[in-house]
């Protein structure tokens, strides 16, 4: 009988806040659910020195609080067992010989290997090329994958600056660039909304809708993460990545085949339609703000020009959604955690009831990615034992009312272990969004710049951010969610 082939998980950026807090508890709970390969285990790598045991014991403790409920101590013992430590510099050839060494005594044989970037940003592009000189990515008798965590760059030339690095050592079917929304169940359950049901997608463009409104809004402030956050701003953060991957599946093209070549294909046509702004489209687009009390906090300059909530209207010009706009909008220090899609309807086109003052509200679909995973139709209906008077009503369809959902690095580390990329951004996919977002920012930077609003916390942003989609005959959907479970 072969033996099974051996898998390896290796994480560089071992004693992170990500290793703990999600990667290792997501790799437990595939663990407890049997859907970890075979034969696999899990090497740490970092600067610090551990010994195997004292990064197991490190592990039990995060695990036990990340993992809740889930962890216990017999599943546990026999994940720990397969974990291991190797103290390494991403700086340091001699630690990559070191490391291959490691793996290669605790594979016994040919392995496939799955590579986690999880490092400062800046080292991405050391750990690919020292991965590279060592030997590590050869693959010619397993596979060799490289995960790299967000964020891909800063802009449009460190983004392009790190494909190409990635690219002299591995290939694009070989890199998996996180982005953890995509990971979402609800996220992907919109795929499944729009491409496995055939209700929604003859209604899915600009004949019945009139716009989108896409909204990641935040309770937390900046907290600690005031030296990064002042230098990446919310357009980096937020828009970038999590808010345009959220617009490309709403607005992308049915795939011909749910695979990573085909989803990805339909999602970079959205990013190649997106109306490129100019002139004055810069101070129109959008509006900016910075929560009050922001520049007093720790690690921000007093003088700081950057956004802690933003609201951007684009345009796609293609068939579908021509003269339909797409609103995106996200901040910190909102009324309350909320991610949601609102499709919104044209109106009737005639009233019809003879007490109606004005037309009735349009229909809406509102998608909750997080945290109330659901969906909500709003339609009109009549109000009983009264004559034609309307209300509006709600079809409320809830994710998971039993229990709380994976999360989303569970299904992006199987996904990764297994191979499929579908998940995962492709390099021209991060390359388009940057060369969208990185005119708005400099734009935003300049004197050309829309004014800089304030905000209290706690609340929907700034009211220039109302009045702006007054001026524009609508209205944002400020309504949280209501959680029940
Ligand atoms: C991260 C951002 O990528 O996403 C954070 O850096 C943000 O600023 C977070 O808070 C939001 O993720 P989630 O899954 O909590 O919506």
């Amino acid at each position: 009988m072969t033996a099974t082939k051996a898998n390896s998980i290796v994480i560089f950026g071992a004693s992170g806040d990500l290793t703990s807090r999600k990667l290792i508890p997501a790799l437990y709970r595939l663990h407890l659910r049997d859907r970890l390969p075979p034969n696999f285990r899990i090497v740490g790598v970092s600067r610090s020195s551990f010994t195997d045991d004292a990064w197991r014991e490190q592990l039990a403790i995060t695990t036990a609080k990340f993992a809740g409920k889930e962890f216990e101590e017999k599943a546990w013992s026999s994940f720990a067992e397969r974990i291991f430590y190797v103290p390494g510099d991403i700086q340091q050839a001699e630690d990559f010989s070191e490391l291959k060494a490691r793996l290669e005594e605790l594979e016994s044989g040919p392995a496939d290997r799955l590579y986690y970037i999880s490092t400062m940003p800046q080292l991405y592009a050391d750990a690919a090329a020292q991965l590279g000189a060592s030997g590590l990515a050869d693959d010619s008798e397993g596979a060799r994958r490289i995960v790299i965590e967000k964020p891909f760059g800063t802009d449009l030339k460190t983004a392009k600056a790190l494909n190409e690095s990635i690219f002299k050592v591995f290939r694009e079917d070989q890199v998996y660039r996180i982005d953890h929304y995509l990971g979402k169940e609800t996220v992907q359950n919109l795929m499944v909304l729009r491409f496995g049901n055939t209700i929604f997608e003859p209604l899915w463009n600009r004949n019945y809708i009139d716009h989108v409104q896409i909204t990641v809004a935040e309770e937390v402030i900046i907290g600690r993460r005031g030296g990064y956050y002042d230098k990446s701003g919310i357009l980096r953060d937020m828009f970038q990545n999590h808010i345009f991957q959220l617009m490309m599946i709403t607005a992308m093209e049915a795939p011909v085949h749910y695979d990573a070549t085909s989803v990805r294909d339909e999602k970079v046509k959205v990013l190649r339609a997106i109306r490129a702004l100019k002139g004055s489209d810069f101070a129109e687009c959008g509006v900016r703000a910075q929560y009050e009390g922001y520049t007093g906090e720790e690690g921000v300059d007093p003088q700081s020009q950057t956004e802690t909530f933003a609201a951007l209207k684009l345009h796609i010009d293609n068939w579908r959604w021509q003269g339909v706009p797409f609103y995106l909008r996200s901040g910190k220090g909102l009324s309350c955690r909320t991610t949601q899609i609102v499709i919104e309807f044209h109106h009737p086109p005639h009233l019809l009831f003879s007490d109606q003052q004005s037309l009735p509200q349009a229909n809406r679909l509102v998608i909750q990615i997080q945290p109330a995973e659901g969906i909500q139709m709003h339609f009109q209906s009549k109000v009983p034992d009264q004559e034609m008077q309307l209300r509006q009503s709600q079809l409320d369809f809830r994710f998971d009312s039993g229990g709380s959902l994976p999360d989303a690095y569970q299904r992006l580390l199987q996904d990764a272990l297994e191979g499929d990329a579908s998940l995962f951004a492709r390099s021209d996919e991060v390359e388009l969004a940057w060369e969208i977002i990185d005119p708005i920012i400099a734009a935003w930077r300049s004197p050309a710049a829309p004014a800089m609003n304030t905000y209290p916390v706690a609340g929907w942003g700034p009211e220039a951010s109302t009045e702006w989609m007054r001026q524009q005959g609508r209205e944002w959907f400020d309504v949280c969610p209501v959680i029940k479970r």
